[in-house]
């Protein structure tokens, strides 16, 4: 029995009744006497594992290397930010998508001469694993064919997996399916765990949606600072948006999605009958 094994041998027993998300927190306590791998060994392992999906096969697109600025300053955005519902179907620009995308998840340093074997990204990582992608559906981007694509933050460009307007789909796979409909994008947070599963075992699942949690913070206070409206949305069905982005849920799935459009006029909150996921 090694150290961690010890450990958690001498923990006091979860109750056989507990709610699975007791069960996944405690069994995925970090201990004083935890063991991980050593660092040639994680090294090793992420060398084999792609930083970014690169898609390839797939017809690209590239983005402008400076997007449309985002010049509100942060105190001004954070105060003004809001979850917006109302939207009006307008259509963006691809130098907006640019900057959404890159402040959301963008390389914006680079590693040499540090530790870690990855350039850094716009949000912090355990471990700068970076178990992250983006995908993205719009039907409203100037130079861009509605459908569905994939943003490679290494390259600064989109991979078109898909064409065609798919906002109806979108939409129905929606708690409150008649958010999406107008917005101008729909930005889909989706996790490889392996990424962070490899090295930091149940722990690794937590750090994954912390670290979704920054992107929908950064591409909230984006939007807002480029005048538009954001909808972070976790009440969605995971197995029809898994599906429509082609993911086999488990691998690799969905854990949080955006909404980002022109702001409507009125932002009615509704409170969903007491009963909704939000
Ligand atoms: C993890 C998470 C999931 C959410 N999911 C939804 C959702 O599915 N639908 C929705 O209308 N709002 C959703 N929201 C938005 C919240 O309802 C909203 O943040 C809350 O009412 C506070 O309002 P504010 O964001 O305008 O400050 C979500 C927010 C978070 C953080």
């Amino acid at each position: 029995m090694n150290r961690s094994e010890l450990a958690r041998h001498l923990m006091p027993p979860v109750r056989a009744d507990a709610a699975s998300w007791e069960l996944f927190h405690e069994n995925s306590k970090a201990g004083r006497h935890d063991d991980y791998p050593p660092v040639e060994v994680i090294n090793q392992r992420m060398e084999r594992m792609v930083q970014s999906l690169d898609f390839d096969q797939y017809p690209a697109v590239p983005l402008p290397a400076s997007g449309e600025p985002a010049a509100m300053p942060l105190a001004e955005a954070i105060a003004a930010r809001t979850s917006g519902r109302s939207m009006q179907p307008e259509r963006l620009s691809l130098g907006q998508i640019a900057t959404l995308l890159h402040h959301a998840y963008g390389v914006t340093r680079d590693n040499y001469g540090t530790r870690f074997p990855r350039p850094f990204r716009s949000v912090p990582s355990g471990g700068a694993l970076y178990p992250l992608e983006l995908f993205l559906h719009t039907s409203r981007v100037k130079d861009l064919d509605p459908g569905i694509y994939h943003y490679n933050p290494l390259r600064n460009e989109l991979r078109s997996i898909r064409y065609g307007d798919e906002s109806r789909q979108i939409s129905e796979a929606l708690v409150q399916r008649n958010y999406a409909i107008d917005a101008s994008a729909m930005i889909f947070v989706t996790a490889v765990f392996e990424r962070s599963i490899f090295k930091y075992g149940d722990r690794g699942y937590r750090f994954v949606l912390i670290e979704a949690g920054h992107v929908g913070q950064n591409l909230a206070l984006t939007a807002t600072a480029l005048g538009l409206a954001c909808l972070t949305i976790g009440g969605y069905s995971d197995r029809a948006i898994d599906t429509l982005l082609g993911l086999d849920g488990l691998w690799h799935g969905t854990v949080y999605m955006a909404a980002i459009g022109a702001p409507g006029e009125e932002d009615v909150v509704d409170d969903y009958g007491g009963g909704g996921l939000t």
